[in-house]
C-alpha cells in the first residue's frame, strides 16, 4: 500500500512476517526481537524523529524560519528513511504496555487506523516528490506540508491519547 519511502506500511509488513512464519519454522518477528516495552520507546522515538522534521518544516512555511527548500527536501526524506521502522513496534503485545499513548481504540479499528496512515504517507510521498522540483518555493510548499501536518493530526485526534 505504500511505496518504500512512505512508512507506514507496518501492518501489511507484520501480516507478511506473519504469514512467513508459518511458512518457514526459521522466520521471525518483530514481536520475537523486541519486547513489548521497548518496542514502545523505539515506536515514540520514531515519532519524535517525525516531529523533529515536521517541526523545521513548519517553521519554514509559517515564515518563522527562512524558507530552504533543499532543507525541506531533507526533512521529508529524513521522515521517509525511518517511518518504515515503526512497522517494527506495532505488534499486539505493545497493546498492554503502560507508557504507551495509543488509544486501546486504535486496535478496534485497524482499518481505519491503517487507512490515516495510508494518507499520511500519501502526503509525505508528495512532499518528497514535489521539494525535489526546482521550482518549490513557499507557496507550493505551504499546501503540501500542511497536508502531511493534517495528516499526523488527523491519526492523533483519534488515536493518540495525548
Ligand atoms: C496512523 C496514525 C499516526 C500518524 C499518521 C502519525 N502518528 Fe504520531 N503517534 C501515533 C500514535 C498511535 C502515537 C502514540 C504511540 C505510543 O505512545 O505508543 C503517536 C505518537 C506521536 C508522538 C509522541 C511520541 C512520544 O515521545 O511519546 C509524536 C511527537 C508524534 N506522534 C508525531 C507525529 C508526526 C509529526 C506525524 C506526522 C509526520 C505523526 N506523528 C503521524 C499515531 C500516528
Amino acid at each position: 500500500m505504500y511505496f518504500e519511502m512512505e512508512g507506514f506500511y507496518m501492518f501489511k509488513k507484520i501480516v507478511g512476517a506473519v504469514a512467513l512464519t508459518c511458512l518457514s519454522t526459521t522466520a521471525i518477528h518483530a514481536s520475537e526481537l523486541f519486547n513489548a516495552e521497548d518496542a514502545v520507546k523505539y515506536r515514540q522515538s520514531v515519532y519524535q524523529i517525525f516531529a523533529a522534521q515536521t517541526g523545521v518544516m513548519g517553521a519554514m512555511v509559517t515564515g518563522k524560519m527562512p524558507f530552504d527548500a533543499a532543507e525541506i527536501s531533507k526533512r521529508a526524506n529524513n521522515i521517509a528513511a525511518v517511518a518504515h521502522m515503526l512497522g517494527d513496534t506495532y505488534f499486539p503485545a505493545t497493546r498492554t504496555v503502560k507508557s504507551s499513548n495509543m488509544k486501546d481504540n486504535a486496535w478496534n479499528n485497524m482499518e481505519d487506523f491503517q487507512a490515516k496512515g495510508q494518507n499520511y504517507g500519501e502526503a509525505l510521498g508528495k512532499l518528497v516528490e514535489a521539494s525535489s522540483q526546482d521550482d518549490f518555493d513557499a507557496a507550493k510548499a505551504r499546501p503540501v506540508v500542511g497536508a502531511v501536518l493534517q495528516a499526523c493530526k488527523a491519526c492523533h485526534d483519534d488515536y493518540r491519547a495525548k
